[in-house]
């Protein structure tokens, strides 16, 4: 078995994960290598689903009985784990949402209907890159067409970096929001995070960062960061789905608009005008991801006695070795950077030119599931001149194994296209 400085003890981690044991297509095993669309869940969180559904089961914030209170104690809880998770000054910081789509659109619409000094309009600038997931840019165009504030983004290098060669003609004093993921889901890139924010500090722009990708591989503090917004979702993180988090400083939640009204929004309602709670209740409106915010506080409990830093360094370990057996492979081409520096554990490819969907079909045949596609980040693919890619990523429990799988897998790929 090849071993590598850094890596987790993947075989006990292996066993809290049961879907992981799965046998597919007559007898393969499975090899899980899709982890940056979702990852798999510890039977400590299925665990804390079923007994909330079996014990506490209420709405939050609006009975006077048992299940009432001890729900929304749970709830509540969740959001203090999340906040301790991200190191919030505050934990009326932590938005909960449905996924990270959700935190940043709600972003893009407190910024659409803000008074000033926030508000969005045609004389104003909304920046974001050419690497965003489409999470990231399809609200931003929405806000821009609905205000006629100008779009612009910073644009890539070959080697799949962010080209920030032009951040003083791209950031400038009309610029009002920089919004840019922290590690991209399809480059595997960890972005430049303080170049970026110093720039947008010294116009006075806001800072939105989408950290789907970062949340669940490396130590995240939202202090450190010094960014206004940061957004990520359960899923990805051994969480459920149906719950994200949109963390925000606590003087703009105060000031910015709700997006969606109802429910447990509002402090009074009349016929004629309502007022509203203070955040976050402002920005939850209606009955919330109960089980879904509960499960998220048992996966961040999981991280953490594995270890944030220990994931982090397992993680890259692993990809060092991965772009390494990758560079064995004739044809082989990453999309992103080619070395494990400044990158995440997602590694994009094209293969001679086999379709990444044939790829992806035949490395499934084999127990090897990955993702193809454009990965929700069309522009890369166009900006590098491919229809698509083939995406391997690896988790706490990704082993070396599996990577030489997908190494003898992309050989057998080879071989059945001649
Ligand atoms: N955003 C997820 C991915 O990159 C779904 O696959």
């Amino acid at each position: 078995m090849t071993q590598l400085p850094g890596l987790l003890d993947t075989e006990a981690i292996r066993k809290d994960f049961p879907v992981l044991d799965r046998v597919v297509h007559d007898g393969k095993k499975l090899v899980y290598l899709d982890n940056a669309a979702t990852s798999q869940k510890p039977r400590q969180v299925l665990d804390a689903l079923s007994e909330y559904y079996e014990r506490y089961n209420a709405n939050v914030h609006r009975g006077v009985h048992v299940l009432a209170e001890e729900a929304t104690a749970l709830y509540e809880g969740a959001r203090d784990k999340v906040a301790a998770f991200v190191n919030a000054p505050s934990r009326d910081e932590v938005i909960f949402t449905k996924n990270a789509s959700e935190s940043l659109n709600l972003v893009a619409n407190m910024l659409g209907w803000a008074d000033e000094p926030y508000r969005v309009d045609h004389e104003t600038e909304i920046v974001i890159t050419e690497m965003e997931h489409h999470s990231n840019i399809v609200p931003w165009q929405l806000l821009a067409q609905r205000t006629g504030a100008k779009l612009k983004w910073f644009g890539l290098t070959d080697d799949g970096r962010l080209d920030l060669s032009n951040i003083d003609e791209i950031i400038t004093e009309k610029t009002k929001i920089v919004s840019f993921v922290l590690v991209s889901n399809i480059l595997g890139t960890v972005n430049p995070v303080e170049t970026i924010i110093r720039r947008a500090q010294e116009v006075g722009a806001l800072v939105c960062i989408d950290a789907s990708q970062a949340a669940p591989h490396m130590p995240l503090d939202v202090q450190a960061l010094q960014a206004d917004f940061v957004a990520f979702t359960g899923h990805k993180m051994c969480g459920p789905t149906g719950i994200g988090v949109l963390w925000g400083r606590q003087e703009l939640l105060e000031d910015l608009p709700p997006f969606l009204g109802g429910g447990e929004m509002i402090e009074t309602v009349s016929m004629h005008s309502s007022t509203y709670a203070p955040a976050p209740h402002k920005f939850e409106a209606g009955t919330p991801p109960i089980a879904q915010a509960v499960g998220l506080g048992a996966a961040i409990d999981y991280l953490q006695s594995i270890g944030m830093d220990k994931i982090l360094a397992h993680e890259h370990a692993l990809t060092e070795y991965a772009v390494r057996r990758l560079a064995e492979v004739p044809d082989l081409r990453i999309i992103g950077p080619t070395t494990a520096e400044d990158r995440g554990a997602a590694i994009s490819f094209t293969l001679g030119d086999i379709h990444p969907h044939d790829v992806g079909q035949v490395l499934d045949e084999q127990g090897i599931a990955v993702r193809v596609g454009h990965h929700c980040a069309r522009p890369v693919c166009l900006r590098y001149g491919i229809p698509a890619t083939t995406r391997a990523s690896f988790y706490l429990y990704s082993s070396p194994a599996e990577i030489d799988a997908l190494v003898d897998g992309l050989e057998h790929v080879r071989n059945f296209f001649g």
